[in-house]
């Protein structure tokens, strides 16, 4: 039994076996592309949103189209990203573009709350007869489409499931500062030593990038210290922001910040993953697109890198998901259908993701075609408790996100003390 809490109106819900990924192994199964129609002739185009703009999250996109292509030689695919990791710069780009009613013809947004403000703001189609069309309403896990569903409608199709509290490392650098690369830490403060030790040795003990980073690294922080109940209280309002294991948290994050490389702030997450795979640091926090990074380098995990939850938070899963929509006034919808049946098919998932390192949504993907990283993850996927990222739109609605982004930023460009921090964090979760 596994618990994808919180996830979903932030309440726990126990999942059955059922839904597990990989459980239905067997491969095919309905709804597989052949099922539904090309799409339908006369040419066409589909403007794709995203912010899988360049590297290794490209060559994912890349994979999807190729197989989009196939499905649909008829319709042009036109690449929308916006480069900027987590979105960083494509939400609000695409928040101005569906105010003036310049939709793109599809765009990708997380599962949760970030969906559900498109919901709400009427910017999204219900797409719910598209599952009945392609015979995809059995094939994602039943909890993942809660996320995506209001009112009994299906507004998104989900692509693949990310897990955002993963520890990146460097197996040389570790040894060289004495460290044993299958050392593991039961803490984040049962990990502070270890960071010590490869300070002393002048490397970067952990390495960051800009504020969406921070942020991702202080969701596993609170994960970690609070425990995943505690963590999920966060979001339903039964833990304390101003409380005293929360204070502790912040101190922690703090002082894992002070381990981390000054450049930080002009990067992006490829650019922080870099310095691990270059030797230059040990340890990165990162969402496990991370692994795709060091795929795309021919790096082998075990060897030239290793991985491993962060520290403390073994058995949680930091859940998200990208799905792609059919926006309100879409300029091309047949094309925008036609890549949602893309997205939706299991020969788009098994590509898309084995690029991308993330797993599919599909339950009946075969694990046998995923990395060793990506079958770890599955089974995670399958047994932990699942609880919803802050960075990556599941737990927070966007301008939550944002206030917490900003005063993160404010922290940790030293602006603010650990004390208004910490109130910062509790007003914008509730103003
Ligand atoms: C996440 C997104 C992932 C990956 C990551 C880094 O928000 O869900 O697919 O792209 O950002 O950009």
């Amino acid at each position: 039994m596994r618990r994808m809490a919180a996830v979903a109106a932030v309440a726990a819900v126990t999942l059955g076996a059922a839904v597990t990924l990989g459980l239905a192994a067997c491969g095919g199964g309905g709804g597989s592309p052949t099922s539904t129609s090309k799409s339908g002739g006369g040419g066409g185009e589909v403007e794709v949103f995203t912010w899988w703009a360049a590297g290794s999250e490209k060559l994912g996109l890349d994979a999807l189209v190729g197989v989009f292509n196939k499905q649909h030689p008829d319709i042009k695919f036109v690449n929308g990203a916006v480069a900027g990791g987590a979105g960083s710069a494509a939400k609000d780009l695409l928040q101005s573009r569906l105010q003036a009613n310049d939709p793109p013809d599809t765009f990708q947004a997380h599962a949760g709350k970030e969906l559900t403000d498109y919901i709400d703001a009427g910017q999204i189609e219900d797409v719910s007869a598209l599952y009945d069309k392609f015979g995809i309403r059995d094939v994602f896990p039943a909890d993942l489409l809660k996320l995506l569903t209001v009112d009994g409608k299906i507004y998104s199709v989900p692509s693949n499931i990310h897990r955002s509290n993963m520890v990146w490392a460097n197996p040389s650098v570790l040894t060289a500062a004495g460290l044993d690369p299958k050392a593991t830490y039961d803490s984040i403060e049962a990990w502070f030593p270890a960071l010590d030790k490869v300070k002393a040795k002048g490397k970067t003990p952990l390495s960051v990038a800009t504020t969406w980073t921070q942020v991702n690294l202080l969701e596993t922080v609170l994960m970690s210290d609070l425990g995943a109940d505690g963590y999920i209280g966060l979001w339903d309002g039964s833990t304390d922001w101003k409380g005293a294991e929360v204070t502790k948290a912040l101190g922690d994050f703090k002082k894992l910040m002070s381990y981390t490389n000054k450049d930080r702030d002009g990067l992006d997450w490829p650019e922080a993953t870099q310095q691990v795979i270059d030797g230059k640091a040990a340890f990165n926090v990162m969402g496990d697109w991370a692994v795709a990074a060091f795929e795309e380098q021919k790096k082998v995990a075990g060897k030239d890198f290793i991985y491993f939850p962060v520290p403390g938070t073994d058995g949680t899963f930091g859940f998200l998901a990208d799905s792609f929509t059919l926006p309100v006034g879409a300029p091309h919808p047949d094309g925008a259908k036609a890549w949602l049946q893309t997205v939706s098919s299991l020969e788009g998932q098994t590509a898309f993701n084995k690029a991308k390192g993330s797993i599919p949504a599909r339950t009946d993907a075969k694990p046998s075609d995923f990395s060793e990283y990506q079958q770890t993850a599955i089974k995670s996927f399958g047994q932990d408790t699942i609880v919803p990222s802050l960075a990556h739109g599941a737990a927070t609605p966007t301008s939550v996100l944002n206030a917490i982004a900003d005063a993160t930023s404010k922290f940790t460009t030293g602006a603010s003390d650990l004390k208004t921090y910490q109130s910062e964090l509790a007003a914008a979760v509730a103003p």
